[in-house]
């Protein structure tokens, strides 16, 4: 089965716990989940635009769900 997720965050959560920070992954392209491992920056150009992220990273840009 497939299935999208939708990942609106370009940057991790941060999370104290006790004395160590660490950071959530919340863009969905961390190779080392649930840990943020830098992956997010592709992001950082997305802009308002939708994106899928096949399986080696590279952007897809979704012009449409409907077929014209
Ligand atoms: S937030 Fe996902 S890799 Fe950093």
């Amino acid at each position: 089965m497939s299935r999208l997720v939708l990942h609106e965050r370009d940057h991790p959560y941060v999370v104290k716990v006790g004395e160590e920070t660490l950071h959530l992954c919340a863009c969905g392209l961390s190779k080392n989940k649930p840990y943020c491992d830098g992956s997010h920056a592709k992001t950082l150009k997305e802009g308002s635009d939708l994106f899928i992220y096949d399986k080696e990273g590279k952007a897809i840009k979704v012009e449409s769900f409907y077929p014209k």
